[in-house]
């Protein structure tokens, strides 16, 4: 089974800040770092580092073809990642002393796919192969409708949340990965129990995982609920926990691994990300995560 990622490629500008900026606010910042990152090749990455067969779909400036070294250097496919003249997207993150972030993200290159690349590519996989989207590419309604149509089992990772996620037809949604924020403001409920409850009242053929930060996540489905504390650890940079996770869980699906055991694998592989300063370089290898 493949795995079809359709999603960003950000280089992420990360300053290390006391604070969060404020509104009109001047702040130094300590330090300043550029990583690789974009929720859609940092999931690609995860798959691919928890052993997925994935191919990553998605747009690049010419500043970009770091992307295409990352893809080789982790065993990502990067056959459909193609190059156009707008800037490859970026990611303005501030990190604070509590390992929090902040994330500001210019789309640049993401929002350049076309209709006819998104057909050409979804057409080179098959009935029960994998899709999995996050909501910083354009067009993903038309891509969750082209996948349906082509029998993919549809992976969503509705984050960013904003209005492009109305025009989805969410009815075609196997698996929502998601956290308590996008939770929230899918279902205008606050409580996890109640967002699932929610989610699967709208969806119940669907299969939810609700990731709570530090009170770790929650996998439901219509017959199944299960909790997964998260592993104590001391966080220097959050940023691609929650991608980390995703990769993890998906990768454990394929391969028909008992759901209690996937969601102990995701939680150590995020686990250990946030110990980890970046979102690519921040992601551990599956024989890190199994002991
Ligand atoms: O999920 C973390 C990612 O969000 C960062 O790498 C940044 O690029 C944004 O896409």
């Amino acid at each position: 089974m493949k795995v079809l990622n359709i999603g960003s490629l950000n280089l992420d500008y990360v300053y290390s800040v006391p604070h969060i900026v404020g509104a009109g606010e001047t702040l130094a910042s300590r330090d300043m770092n550029v990583y690789l990152g974009g929720k859609g090749i940092n999931q690609s990455i995860a798959l691919a580092k928890a052993g997925a067969n994935v191919y990553h779909c998605g747009m690049i400036g010419d500043d970009g073809t770091v992307f295409l070294d990352a893809c080789k250097e982790f065993g990502v496919n990067s056959d459909y990642i193609k190059q156009t003249d707008t800037k490859t997207g970026h990611a303005i993150i501030q990190i604070d002393d509590n390992a929090q972030n902040c994330i500001l993200i210019y789309g640049g290159a993401n929002q350049q796919l076309t209709k006819e690349f998104i057909d050409d590519v979804i057409d080179k996989f098959d009935k029960g192969d994998i899709l999995l989207l996050q909501n910083e590419v354009n067009d993903i309604a038309y891509i969750v409708d082209k996948a349906y149509e082509k029998g993919l089992t549809i992976a969503l990772n509705p984050s960013p949340y904003n209005e492009k996620l109305d025009a989805v037809d969410m009815s075609k949604i196997s698996i929502f990965l998601l956290n308590e924020v996008e939770g929230e403001q899918i279902t205008g409920k606050k409580e996890p129990d109640e967002i699932i409850k929610s989610l699967l009242e709208h969806f119940p053929g669907a299969r939810i995982v609700l990731t709570l930060g530090g009170d770790g996540a929650v996998y439901a489905d219509k017959d199944t609920k299960l909790t997964q504390p998260v592993f104590k650890v001391d966080a220097v940079d959050t940023t691609a926990a929650g991608d980390t996770f995703t990769g993890y869980f998906l990768a454990g699906i394929i391969e028909g691994m008992p759901v209690e055991n996937i969601l102990r694998m995701s939680a150590k592989a995020s686990s250990i990300a946030v110990t980890r300063k970046g979102a690519i370089p921040s992601i551990p290898y599956r024989s890190e995560v199994e002991y």
